[in-house]
């Protein structure tokens, strides 16, 4: 690892609270892979200061932000300029500094998460698809499934508005329900459900089918019981830490221009994961 210098560009993540953040981890792990002289620190913004932090990076020349909860929105409406996804989704994940001062916003969640399928060996063009959510991460995969061609998005969510202000983000997108899983080719669950040892399944497991694919966003435990189901099945199972992993990827290149080893951030966030689990 480089030597932090006068020269060495900085890059934060703000959130509240910030210090669970993975992103450090992963993006200082691929800094240090590519020998680049980056830095990325966390910073806790207290919710409301999302404008200041924005205004920040600009007088201390911080080259770009990653943006976690509960700043993507006023982070979108405090930026210069956005990407698609992010007017879509009026929400920013990642900030990026220009050279004459100006704030760009963008959000990497959705392409990140098709990136980790393609990753997984999974082509989702043409696919049907469940969604099980209707919240920050669902809009976002329910956006980049409809940009990257998939023939039907059914948002299963149990408040029924969300779900119709979430599946509006696709073209092909609807509100469905569980019985949308006999007919799908992907499931993907965006819920909480199963996080952190709870061995809750966010679906009754009858439904899973070897012919499947099925993805957790949840990725504390990255074995989640929806996989360990979808494995027991035969089903193709796909980790969330993929999502988290080329999120991150899409960053790093808008920062520095320098596409990150994927590898190297899978390695840091899984041994940070177990550090944390006491491994
Ligand atoms: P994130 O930003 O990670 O997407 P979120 O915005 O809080 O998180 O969204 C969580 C989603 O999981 C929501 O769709 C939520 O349902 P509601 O819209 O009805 O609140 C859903 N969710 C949370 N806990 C759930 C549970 N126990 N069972 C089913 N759905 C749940």
């Amino acid at each position: 690892m480089t030597e932090i210098s006068g020269a060495t560009r900085v890059v934060g993540v703000i959130g509240s609270p910030v210090r669970h953040s993975l992103s450090p981890a992963l993006h200082n792990a691929a800094f240090a892979a590519g020998g680049l002289d980056w830095r990325m620190l966390a910073f806790d913004v207290a919710p409301g200061g999302a404008a200041d932090a924005v205004a920040a990076i600009r007088a201390l020349g911080i080259t770009g932000l990653a943006v976690t909860m509960p700043h993507k929105a006023d982070v979108a409406a405090a930026v210069d300029a956005l990407d698609p996804a992010a007017v879509a989704l009026r929400s920013v994940n990642t900030v990026v500094l220009g050279d004459d001062g100006s704030t760009f916003g963008a959000s990497t969640d959705g392409a990140g998460f098709i990136d980790s399928l393609t990753e997984a060996g999974y082509d989702v063009a043409g696919r049907r698809v469940v969604v099980l959510g209707a919240g920050g991460a669902a809009r976002s995969i329910v956006y980049s499934l409809g940009v990257a061609g998939v023939a039907d998005v059914a948002v299963v969510n149990r408040t029924p508005a969300s779900a119709e202000e979430c599946a509006a983000l696709s073209p092909v997108g609807r509100v469905g329900s569980f019985a949308d899983v006999d007919g799908a080719d992907l499931l993907v669950n965006t819920t909480p459900v199963g996080m952190g040892g709870s061995g809750e399944l966010p679906l009754d497991a009858g439904l899973l089918r070897p012919d499947l694919a099925v993805c957790d966003i949840v990725y504390h435990p990255l074995e989640t019981p929806l996989l360990a189901a979808a494995r027991a099945c035969d089903a193709h199972a796909i980790d969330g830490l993929g999502m988290l992993v080329h999120q991150a990827v899409h960053q790093q290149l808008l920062w520095t221009a320098h596409r990150p080893d994927p590898a190297a951030m899978r390695a840091a966030a899984e041994q940070e994961l177990l550090r944390r689990a006491g491994g």
